[in-house]
């Protein structure tokens, strides 16, 4: 089984689509957050997943949280972290104890738009094709090796909100199907590149 801790913020539409995806193999140990108001933990403790959050208020320093929240997740011993909608850049301290073991979905064609605003950025910038990205964590904010993309059409009527709201239904079959993928034991990484072996099965077969 492949133990694991989702981390959210808000209202964890993508982690519902992780749970409801009913992934073999995984099991949801908790969903953990940085804000006790977000949705997304009702949901999930309506679903009888623990749940738990932290208020960075109660810390008298951004490294104390973060140092709470690293024991709190490690307490879980968790095969995979998964940042769904976490509004925190994760200290190095995280990224190298979970390292090959956190995956992020990021809301742009990385290495476009790493960051925030990224729906903004891209109709400012003209992009025909906008989209998402999942990837592992790694130290440098968004700039983890890739494990998969999917893309959507801009239109000249869209607004960052239409953007979104295009991009967000790709999400939600591309974040369960790389959960899938990496606890299935598929994704090996090699340098900045994963390899899937059930893509390249795929492929071979063609
Ligand atoms: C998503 O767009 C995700 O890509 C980004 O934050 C948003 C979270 O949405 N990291 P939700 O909380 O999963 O609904």
């Amino acid at each position: 089984m492949t133990k694991t801790v989702i981390l959210i913020s808000g209202r964890g539409s993508n982690m519902q689509a992780v749970v409801q995806a009913k992934i073999p193999n995984l099991h949801i140990a908790a969903v953990l957050s940085d804000n006790p108001q977000a949705p997304g933990l009702a949901w999930a403790a309506g679903q009888g997943i623990p749940t738990a959050a932290l208020n960075p208020k109660d810390y008298p320093s951004r490294t104390a949280f973060n140092q709470a929240m690293l024991e709190l997740v490690a307490g879980h011993a968790p095969d995979l972290v998964l940042l769904a909608g976490y509004m925190r850049i994760l200290p190095p301290e995280f990224c190298s104890r979970f390292a090959n073991q956190t995956i992020n979905i990021h809301p742009s064609l990385l290495p476009a738009f790493p960051g925030l605003h990224t729906h903004q950025r891209a109709l400012d910038e003209g992009c025909r094709l906008a989209g998402c990205t999942v990837h592992f964590v790694t130290a440098e904010l968004d700039c983890g090796p890739i494990i998969a993309q999917g893309a959507v059409p801009v239109y000249d009527s869209d607004t960052a909100d239409t953007l979104a709201e295009r991009v967000l239904k790709v999400e939600h079959q591309l974040l369960p199907q790389a959960v899938a993928d990496f606890a299935a034991g598929h994704l090996s990484i090699q340098g900045k590149r994963v390899i899937n072996c059930r893509i390249a099965g795929e492929a071979e077969q063609d």
